[in-house]
């Protein structure tokens, strides 16, 4: 009950207690009006969320362990809420804004968002986690800087599937059941063909961060003539890899370096292209030197079929972490040996479909996720019974079992190491997020997986991030999460349609004190002063 004794009035203690700001290096203000604006990038009208008036929202640049505050005023007709896809938020999911930690900022009130960038570095991006409201945008970059590294300069490249339809619309269409039909185009830093352009300067080599920000499409990345020097996958250095195109699936980020040409004079076109969809889609822009006059004299650089998933699922398993690179923290992970830490707990998590009447409907393990009255974190922190218990989901798929609608909470202690394995039945490809952490990427193959796969995982340099495929029809991924961020996790399909329609959890991570009010805050960041509360919050008895 801490910080309700700032509100209260006790200034000092409330300092005091939120002191574990104070060794932050800096610190970043950000006012962020939220609001629409009638944008056409192909041309046709739409209603766009814009940030500031910007689509893309502004770039949220900071460097490792320094402290954000954002003030998100929202002037849209819906509730909103912010996510930051990729940040860590170390002890602090009270910041995640999505649906299970935060009450919604309400239609014309904002919200100052407030958390240290931890021991982190590398590429993210934020947007809207409500109501479908990514596919009108809402979204940017994140860049989180090394300290110690000298930048070399940076450009942000955020590509994404883009619907013509107004964001009500398309979440009506999916409310009555319908299925969205393909993308309309794909976007390059929120703008249509030819329309986005990177200028670059002769023998200059630049950091492009590029991320997959759209709702449901992967995309494979790449530009005419020049090389992609792959360096980062959100947030850990990898074995540097030379690649002419490079698969982005939906909320994955990676950093590519690319040198520019010792000549002036040209310009080169870039392509974002659609993988696994019905007819392939092209995201087009241009790279452009100085001097150079008019359209790209070459043709579109050319990527993989469309449909070839053994491309991806090659390029995949070819990445490996960096064992000598110097990232954020020594030690990510809370180890570089995560082969030789035992598995405390195995999850299989299995993706389907279930029918509510006419209307299909996504489930994991045969349950639908259906978002409480109250916020889980909530919920938790004041102790109010029966909105969320355990046991609702299974460890492993049961096809005895109807699927069913319910709130999937997995309890886990602190410190655990959980070894969870995404199997996917369907004939589309899945994208699955973890917030709070990254995760070891430690086996992926076609199949159905069992206990004997572990025998073909890597478990020395497996790379370590947040977003991971499974590719399609019938195939695995298989990773390993040390647990050691207390809080209640998301953990969802990023295809933004299936988690809107019940394919997500959460992972709720804690220590042994069983009242949260008395979570000291080393261990977990208290609930914030400004707290929003709803639903059942709203009548609990506290002394504000
Ligand atoms: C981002 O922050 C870094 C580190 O402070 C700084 O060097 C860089 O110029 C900033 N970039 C932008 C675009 O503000
Ligand atoms: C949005 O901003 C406009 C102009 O400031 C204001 O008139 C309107 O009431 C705001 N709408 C909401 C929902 O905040
Ligand atoms: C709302 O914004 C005002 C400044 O515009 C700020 O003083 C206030 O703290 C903000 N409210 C919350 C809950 O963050
Ligand atoms: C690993 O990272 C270091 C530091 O960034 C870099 O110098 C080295 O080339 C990288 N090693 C590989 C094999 O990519
Ligand atoms: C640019 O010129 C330098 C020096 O001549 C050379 O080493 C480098 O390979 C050239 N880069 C490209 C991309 O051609
Ligand atoms: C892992 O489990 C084995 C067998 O139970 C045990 O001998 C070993 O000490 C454990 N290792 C660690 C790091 O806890
Ligand atoms: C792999 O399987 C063996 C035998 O079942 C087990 O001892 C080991 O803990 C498993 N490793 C992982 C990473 O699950």
């Amino acid at each position: 009950m801490r910080s309700f004794k700032c509100i209260a009035g006790i200034l000092f203690l409330c300092i005091f207690t939120t002191s574990f700001k104070a060794n932050a290096d800096d610190s970043h203000h950000y006012e962020w009006i939220v609001s629409l604006s009638d944008r056409a990038p192909l041309g046709v009208n739409k209603q766009v969320i814009v940030i500031n008036d910007q689509f893309p929202g502004p770039l949220l640049n900071a460097t490792t362990n320094d402290v954000v505050n954002i003030n998100i005023h929202n002037n849209l007709s819906d509730p909103f809420l912010m996510t930051w896809n990729g940040v860590q938020l170390r002890r602090n999911s009270w910041q995640d804004g999505v649906e299970g930690t935060n009450c919604p900022i309400q239609p014309g009130f904002n919200w100052t968002y407030s958390f240290q960038i931890k021991d982190q570095i590398g590429s993210f991006f934020y947007y809207p986690s409500l109501l479908l409201q990514k596919s009108a945008g809402g979204y940017g970059a994140i860049r989180v800087n090394n300290r110690d590294v000298i930048p070399i300069p940076d450009i942000d490249v955020l590509i994404g599937d883009w619907y013509n339809a107004d964001y009500q619309d398309l979440r009506t269409s999916l409310d009555n059941g319908k299925s969205l039909p393909s993308p309309d185009g794909i976007l390059i830093n929120g703008l249509g063909p030819n329309q986005a352009v990177l200028d670059l300067e002769p023998g200059v080599t630049y950091r492009l961060r590029i991320s997959n920000v759209g709702l449901k499409a992967s995309l494979n990345f790449r530009i005419y003539g020049h090389i992609l020097r792959l360096v980062e996958t959100e947030g850990s250095y990898i074995v540097e890899q030379y690649l002419d195109s490079l698969d982005i699936h939906v909320g994955q980020s990676y950093s590519v370096l690319v040198t520019a040409k010792n000549t002036s004079g040209e310009s080169y076109y870039m392509v974002a292209s659609s993988r696994f969809t019905d007819t392939e889609l092209f995201g087009v822009g241009i790279v452009r030197y100085p001097d150079s006059a008019g359209d790209p004299d070459g043709p579109l650089p050319l990527g993989p079929f469309f449909r070839d998933y053994q491309f991806s699922l090659d390029q995949a398993r070819s990445m490996r972490w960096n064992l000598s690179a110097g990232a954020a923290r020594p030690n990510p992970q809370g180890s570089y040996h995560y082969g030789s830490i035992n598995v405390s707990r195995t999850l299989v998590l299995e993706n389907g479909v279930m029918f509510d009447g006419n209307k299909e409907v996504f489930t994991i393990n045969g349950v639908s996720f259906l978002q409480p009255d109250t916020p889980l974190k909530l919920a938790d922190y004041f102790q109010i019974s029966d909105v969320f218990k355990p046991g609702v989901i299974s460890d492993r798929p049961n096809p005895d079992n109807p699927p069913v609608f319910g709130t999937s909470v997995i309890y886990a202690n602190d410190q655990e190491f959980f070894h969870i394995v995404f199997q996917n039945p369907s004939e589309y490809l899945q994208s699955w997020h973890l917030d709070g952490y990254n995760f070891f990427v430690v086996g992926m193959d076609v199949g159905t997986w069992d206990e004997s796969k572990n025998a073909t995982y890597n478990m020395i340099d497996a790379v370590s991030r947040s977003t991971v495929q499974v590719v399609y029809p019938f195939s695995w991924t298989a990773i390993l999460v040390k647990l050691d961020n207390r809080g209640m996790w998301n953990l969802r399909s990023q295809d933004a349609v299936n988690s809107y329609l019940g394919q997500q959890l959460y992972i709720r991570v804690e220590g042994t004190e069983t009242d949260p009010s008395k979570v000291s805050a080393r261990d977990e960041a208290p609930i914030p002063e400004n707290a929003i509360l709803c639903g059942r919050t709203v009548y609990h008895d506290y002394v504000l």
